[in-house]
């Protein structure tokens, strides 16, 4: 009798465990699945105002004020972003600086097979400039080395960062690292750790690498944005208006 009972208490662990096995393993593949969903351009646009930029829902609240930033675009040039297509990225985040407030400062990194600075963290007015000047460079995707000279730019005293502002990196890549990869969650791990923000832009209809972008983002609900190729992406931020001050700023000039 007692027998019987260990025998149909065994089974029905193992039973359980299965099941629960099946029902995480759907899970994960829904959550995957989830994360390749792109949302109308307006959603994404809208969810940019309210994280990225953090502008209130309504206008005419008046912002608090808030610590100035430093941001850090991180811009995936592999070979699987064709030259085109790169340009238009490039085009687009020249059009994204104008939406974050006048006294932001723009630095940015390029990766592929290697991570290169391209500038250090300059006004606006220069980031425009810059961008313009960066130039397509083929290979692999080594965003480990991208995110390692991200620690390395804003801890340094000569990068033009400054200490008392926010520290935001947007990733704009369409995805997996394919070099070192066991590093890239690791060291987006001590990024956040330092306090910085991870916003990650993530290009492409499916994304191979769409789980290691999500954990590479701050979150998935706030941080992680897609769209399905750069044309979207360029549209996207089209529709998200410029900061009114930056254009009193401009206008001043
Ligand atoms: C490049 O952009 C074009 C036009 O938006 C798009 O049709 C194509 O799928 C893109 N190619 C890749 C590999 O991203």
């Amino acid at each position: 009798m007692a027998a019987m009972k260990v025998f149909w208490l065994i089974t029905l662990l193992v039973v359980a465990e299965e099941a629960m096995a099946g029902v995480f393993w759907e899970t994960k593949d829904k959550a995957t699945e989830r994360l390749q969903i792109i949302p109308p351009s307006e959603e994404t646009a809208k969810k940019m105002e309210l994280f990225l930029f953090e502008r209130p829902s309504f206008r005419l609240v008046k912002r608090s004020i808030k610590r100035p930033e430093d941001v850090l675009f991180i811009i995936d040039s592999s070979k699987s972003v064709p030259e085109a297509n790169f340009t238009r990225g490039i085009r687009a985040l020249q059009n994204l600086v104008t939406k974050f407030r006048p006294n932001t400062k723009f630095a940015a990194i390029l990766f592929s097979t290697k991570a290169k600075v391209m500038f250090k963290f300059v006004s606006p007015q220069k980031a425009v400039k810059n961008l313009a000047g960066i130039r397509y460079h083929s290979g692999f995707t080594n965003t480990q080395a991208a995110l390692r000279k991200a620690g390395r730019l804003f801890a340094s005293k000569k990068s033009g960062a400054r200490g008392y502002a926010s520290k935001r990196i947007f990733i704009l890549s369409d995805g997996q690292s394919n070099i070192k990869k066991q590093n890239t969650l690791y060291l987006a791990y001590l990024l956040k750790d330092m306090g910085v923000e991870v916003f990650v832009m993530a290009v492409g209809q499916r994304i191979e690498g769409i789980n290691e972008l999500a954990m590479v983002a701050t979150s998935t609900d706030k941080h992680l944005y897609r769209v399905g190729q750069m044309e979207e992406f360029i549209k996207v931020v089209n529709e998200i208006p410029n900061d009114p001050s930056y254009d009193k700023f401009n206008s001043r000039r």
